[in-house]
């Protein structure tokens, strides 16, 4: 089950590093509270990397990974092969796509939602409202506040899915459009009906509209399952999508992924950057050069079979422990396609031990907490989770 040493095995001669660093290595398994994938499989890449003296140099993405970069010490070259890997999971054509490896699944929000702004301006004269589930990740909010946005939280139902209706009473055909879409939303794993609250949106054929996808987890395993569909622009007509790195791919460190079209980039204001050489679209100047590294170390030595099954076994793992929880009669609730499950807050020592995020839903009789079942979250490690709830259940519950 475990792909590490319990105890270190070379000291850094640091007391705190070594303290810090035995933590880490003790605490791993039982994150089942976040939606991080624990097994990163980067050894390797690690050993190549100083084997070959690259630790001895800094590199840089500056500047766009299409772009005639003045950057020589940079991995632009690496990372368009892994957005050409993932381009066409995300259902964007070879002509008509632009892309970046981001800093998170937070970045890539920026760039869609900054994009959108200037895209539906640059192509009507006016500034968007822009719309988003009370279910989405905070960022979106904080990104529209950012841009001095007018925001428009949408209800979203019990379980967490924005409601179509709601999106109507809410929309001011008047002014463009700027739509969020969670794809799941981060503490009930809902995934919004995009083709439902497509149709409300088409019934206002003069009101210009841009869609971004904040696929943030989902967008990692659902490409790879028989729901693909989901994160797909074919099917979906959205402009641009985030996905977070550090989630289902296991990068080890955050990163993201991040697609829109070529008319949405063309549609963007100039903005030449002579000591960039480069009409530069991007927010973000330095980005990582080792990140493309590492995601296209995972695509050669994981890739698309063996995600493929990983894909699978987090949903099944998922309603593994979904009929655990519902046998032990513990509440809980899961979206379909989710591989994250929103339970009844258990008591402190085991919110702090597995490390589980809290929300509050007066609908679900208040305090939850919520398991995302990612890669390191086995059947082994689902057991005994849920022994411990029996035995919280049999004690009597004492939430922190
Ligand atoms: C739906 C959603 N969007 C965005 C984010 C933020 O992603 P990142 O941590 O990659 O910035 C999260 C994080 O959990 C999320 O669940």
């Amino acid at each position: 089950m475990a792909f590490y040493p319990k105890v270190l095995r070379k000291s850094s001669g640091i007391p705190e590093f070594d303290k810090w660093a035995r933590q880490m290595v003790e605490h791993k398994d039982n994150q089942i509270g976040y939606p991080v994938n624990q097994n990163t499989r980067l050894k390797e890449f690690y050993e190549w990397y100083t084997d070959n003296h690259l630790e001895s140099m800094s590199m840089n993405n500056v500047g766009d990974p299409f772009g005639a970069s003045s950057a020589l010490m940079a991995s632009h070259c690496i990372e368009r092969k892994v957005l050409s890997f993932f381009r066409p999971l995300y259902g964007f054509d070879e002509d008509d796509c632009w892309g970046m490896i981001s800093a998170s699944g937070t970045d890539g929000n920026n760039h869609g939602i900054y994009f959108g702004v200037n895209y539906l301006f640059n192509t009507t004269g006016k500034k968007p409202v822009m719309y988003v589930s009370d279910e989405a990740h905070y960022s979106n909010k904080r990104l529209a506040d950012l841009q001095g946005l007018d925001l428009r939280l949408i209800k979203s139902d019990d379980m967490g899915r924005m409601i179509p209706d709601e999106l109507e009473k809410a929309l001011d055909s008047e002014r463009p459009c700027l739509i969020v879409y969670a794809m799941g939303s981060t503490f009930k794993g809902a995934i919004d009906d995009q083709k439902a609250l497509n149709a409300v949106l088409d019934k206002y054929p003069q009101m210009a509209v841009y869609r971004h996808v904040d696929a943030a987890l989902f967008g990692g395993y659902l490409p790879f399952t028989s729901k693909r569909e989901l994160v797909n622009r074919r099917e979906l007509h959205f402009n641009s999508i985030t996905v977070s790195g550090h989630k289902f791919f296991g990068m080890d460190e955050p990163s993201g992924i991040f697609f829109t079209t070529k008319k949405v980039l063309d549609n963007q204001s100039k903005n030449d950057i002579p000591y960039l050489n480069q009409d530069m679209k991007a927010i973000s100047c330095t980005r990582s050069a080792v990140n493309p590294l590492k995601f296209w170390w995972l695509i050669n030595k994981v890739g698309f079979k063996k995600w493929c099954e990983e894909a699978e076994t987090i949903l099944e793992n998922t309603a593994y422990l979904k009929s655990k929880l519902d046998k032990i009669g513990y509440p809980c609730w899961v979206n379909d396609f989710s591989n994250t499950i929103f339970i009844r807050r258990p008591s402190a020592e085991i919110v702090k031990k597995y490390y589980l995020a809290g929300s509050f839903d007066e609908r679900f009789g208040g305090e939850l907490s919520h398991i995302v079942v990612m890669q390191h979250v086995t059947k082994e490690r689902i057991d005994l989770f849920v022994k411990e709830l029996e035995n919280d259940l049999k004690t009597g519950i004492k939430q922190a």
